[in-house]
C-alpha cells in the first residue's frame, strides 16, 4: 500500500486501520498488578497510594507527593491550597487544556491569559509582567508538549511580584531541566496520568511540592477536610468532622498498583518516545513549511507530543494537513483550540479572537502527530510516508 498521492486527492489509504495521537501501554504485569490490588484490604485510597506517592515524590526529589482523581482536580486543589479566591487574579497561558485556567475558576478567582513565547509555545515571562495587577495572586505556566517552559524566567516575575506558582507539567512527567526533575520546582507542580499521558492510571492525577504546609491542605481537601483528631470529645471513638468544604478527590489502591507498574517503564516509554521523535526530526527536516519541535536546551524533555507546524511554503494550509492525514487514517490532533476562543472563557470573562497574537498564530500552523509508545516502526514510517507525500503533492 502506499501511493504517490495523499487519499485526499485520489491516491489510496497510506494504511487501513486508524493511528490514534496517543495510547496507552498496557502489559500483562499491569493487569496483574490491578487484580492483585482487587484482593488488598483497601480497594480505595490505601497503602498502595502512599506507595505510589512516595516513589513519584522520590522520583521528581520534593517531600510531599498528593494523587487525586485527575490532573483536573489536581489543579482545582492546588489553587485551593494555594489560597486563591474570589478576586484574585491568576495569569495562566491560552494555549492549553481548559483545566490549567479552571485553577483560577474553581476557586471563583480570575483566570488573566497572556501570549506565549512562540519558540517554547509556553507562558512568555515578559507577556506576565504585563499582565501584573494588584490582584494578581498566582501563575499557572504549562509545559506546552512535555518541553520545558521558561522556568527560570517564569520563577523571576514570581519573586518579583510575591506570586505561587503552580506547574501543570500534564505534559511534562519523566522529564528533567537542568539536571534537575520536573516536578522539583516550586511552589507546586502538577501531573495528569489520563491514558494519553506519559504515563496513565486509567484517570488520575498528582501536586508535588516542598511545602509542609501545602501538602497538608491537599491532603485535607482531598479527602472531605475531615478532621479525626477527637480532641475533647475522648469518649466518644467514632467524632470525625468536617472542617471545611473538601472534597472527594481519592485516587485509588487500585489506580495506584497500576501507577507503580507503569512507572517501571517509564525509561522504556521515554526511550521508545525519543527514537520516534528522532525519526520524525530526521524525516522531517528538509521539507519547506514544516516547523519540528524546538531542540530542548538544558533539558532532558519526556516529550507527550510531537506537534509541528505547517506554515507558509508547505503548500497547503493546517486545515487541509489535517483532512490528508486523516483521509490516510493518520490520527494527527490539534492542541489546542485557545482558550480565548471558548464560549465559557468569552461569555464568563469577556475574552475575545485578537487578543494574543503568538498564540493564534502558533495554532493556526499547529499540529500533533501521532506519539505514543506502542508505535510500531511501521506506524512511524506510515506518518512519514503520509506527510512526505502530502507535501511532494503540493511541491
Ligand atoms: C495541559 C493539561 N492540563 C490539564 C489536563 C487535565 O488532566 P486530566 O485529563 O487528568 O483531568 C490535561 C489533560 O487532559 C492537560 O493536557
Amino acid at each position: 500500500m502506499g501511493e504517490d498521492i495523499p487519499v485526499l486527492y485520489g491516491g489510496t489509504p497510506v494504511r487501513e486501520s486508524v493511528l490514534g495521537y496517543g495510547s496507552q501501554s498496557i502489559t500483562e504485569t499491569e493487569k496483574e498488578a490491578v487484580v492483585d490490588a482487587l484482593d488488598g484490604n483497601y480497594i480505595t485510597r490505601g497503602p498502595t497510594v502512599e506507595e505510589f506517592e512516595d516513589r513519584v515524590a522520590d522520583m521528581v526529589d520534593v517531600d510531599h507527593a498528593v494523587a487525586t482523581t485527575s490532573g483536573t482536580t489536581a489543579l482545582h486543589l492546588a489553587g485551593a491550597a494555594a489560597g486563591f479566591e474570589s478576586g484574585d487574579e491568576v495569569i495562566t497561558t491560552p494555549l492549553t487544556f481548559a483545566s490549567t485556567a479552571h485553577v483560577a475558576t474553581y476557586n471563583d478567582a480570575t483566570p488573566v491569559f497572556a501570549d506565549i513565547d512562540p519558540h517554547l509555545r509556553s507562558l512568555d515571562p515578559d507577556a506576565v509582567r504585563e499582565q501584573v495587577t494588584d490582584d494578581t495572586e498566582g501563575i499557572v505556566p504549562m509545559h506546552y508538549a512535555g518541553q520545558p517552559a521558561d522556568i527560570e524566567g517564569l520563577l523571576e516575575v514570581a519573586d518579583e511580584y510575591d506570586l505561587t506558582v503552580i506547574w501543570d507539567a500534564c505534559h511534562a512527567f519523566g522529564g528533567s531541566w537542568k539536571g534537575e526533575p520536573i516536578g522539583a520546582q516550586r511552589d507546586m507542580v502538577m501531573f495528569s496520568f489520563h491514558p494519553v499521558k506519559n504515563i496513565t492510571t486509567g484517570e488520575g492525577g498528582m501536586v508535588v511540592t516542598d511545602d509542609d504546609d501545602i501538602a497538608e491542605r491537599l491532603r485535607r481537601l482531598r479527602s472531605f477536610d475531615m478532621e479525626y483528631e477527637s480532641d475533647g470529645h475522648d469518649d466518644e471513638p467514632w467524632y470525625q468532622v468536617t472542617e471545611g468544604l473538601g472534597f472527594n478527590y481519592n485516587f485509588t489502591d487500585i489506580q495506584a498498583a497500576l501507577g507503580l507498574a507503569q512507572l517501571d517503564r517509564l525509561e522504556e516509554f521515554k526511550q521508545r518516545r525519543d527514537e520516534i521523535i528522532e525519526q520524525y526530526d530526521a524525516a522531517f527536516a528538509d521539507i519547506d513549511g514544516i516547523r519540528t519541535p524546538p531542540e530542548p536546551v538544558n533539558s532532558n524533555p519526556m516529550y507527550h507530543l510531537y506537534a509541528i507546524e505547517v506554515g507558509e511554503g508547505f503548500g497547503c494550509d493546517r486545515k487541509e494537513f489535517v483532512n490528508a492525514m486523516h483521509a490516510d487514517n493518520i490520527g494527527v490532533q490539534v492542541h489546542y483550540v485557545p482558550l480565548h476562543y471558548h464560549p465559557y472563557f468569552q461569555e464568563e470573562f469577556g475574552y475575545e479572537r485578537g487578543q494574543f497574537p503568538e498564540v493564534e498564530a502558533v495554532y493556526d500552523r499547529l499540529v500533533s502527530l501521532p506519539l505514543h509508545a506502542e508505535m510500531e516502526d511501521s506506524d512511524i514510517t506510515d506518518v512519514i510516508t503520509a506527510v512526505r507525500q502530502l507535501s511532494a503533492y503540493h511541491q
